[in-house]
């Protein structure tokens, strides 16, 4: 199939560690909103400045700002040969700009992949997390360490962190928001046709080749 990808599921679920092997393996751009949030914030630019007040309480940041930069982002040419979309499209007003994106560039998203975890194990997931700041590489303190502690397998930089939303009080937020707006996307990617659903509780490299298997 066509390589026009969105990888979706709650906080934790593992979208992230997915795209990372994803990305490498089919060759195309990830885009994760949360990633240029990030991004923008650690730049102190106005939309960076704009998000942090969101983000830190574990609330999404409005749609018509988020939007904005993701029709940008598909704009550039490296999405001409497929994309990984991650975190995005999080409501249903995003996946109906979405889909004028898509009419205005005249593509379509070929496949939904939707891991599911339960909110115990995202809670002892997120708990643990750690992130490269330097490549973005991410990693578990327990489920999935660097090979050398401290150390990042990919970059070998030692700069790595955990990320303010990770407290517990803003990961109860976070999970409680995308669920309420998580159900209306599934049912209609899931009406047409496109949505794979995929057990996130299998163990990182099992989940990828259930999802390889997807993408064929
Ligand atoms: P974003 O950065 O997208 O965060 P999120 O959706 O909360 O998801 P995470 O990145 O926390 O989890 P993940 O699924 O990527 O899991 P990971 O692979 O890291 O968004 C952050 C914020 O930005 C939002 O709250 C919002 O404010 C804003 N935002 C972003 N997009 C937006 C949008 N579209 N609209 C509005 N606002 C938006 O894995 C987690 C941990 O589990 C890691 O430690 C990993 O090593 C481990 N792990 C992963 N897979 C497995 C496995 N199979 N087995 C065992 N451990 C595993
Ligand atoms: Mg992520
Ligand atoms: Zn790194």
């Amino acid at each position: 199939m066509n390589k026009n990808l969105i990888i979706t599921g709650l906080p934790g679920a593992g979208k992230g560690t997915q795209a990372e092997r994803i990305v490498e393996t089919y060759n195309i751009p990830h885009i994760s909103t949360g990633d240029m949030f990030r991004a923008a914030i650690k730049n102190q630019t106005a939309l960076g400045l704009e998000a942090k007040a969101y983000m830190d309480q574990g609330n999404l940041v409005p749609d018509e700002v988020t939007n904005g930069i993701v029709k940008e982002r598909l704009a550039e040419d490296d999405t001409k040969n497929g994309f990984l979309l991650d975190g995005f499209p999080r409501t249903m007003d995003q996946a109906q700009a979405l889909e004028q994106i898509m009419v205005e560039l005249d593509r379509k998203i070929d496949a939904v992949i939707n891991i599911e975890v339960n909110t115990d194990v995202i809670k002892a997931r997120l708990s643990g997390r750690v992130i490269c700041r330097n490549c973005g590489a991410t990693y578990h303190k327990l489920n999935h360490p660097p090979k050398v502690d401290g150390v990042c397998d990919r970059c070998g930089s030692t700069d790595l962190y955990q990320r303010e939303d990770d407290k517990p009080e803003t990961v109860e937020n976070r999970i409680r928001v995308n669920q309420e707006q998580s159900q209306p996307i599934i049912k209609f990617y899931g009406d047409k046709g496109i949505l794979h659903t995929v057990d996130g509780e299998i163990g990182i490299e099992n989940v990828f080749t259930e999802i390889q298997n997807i993408i064929g």
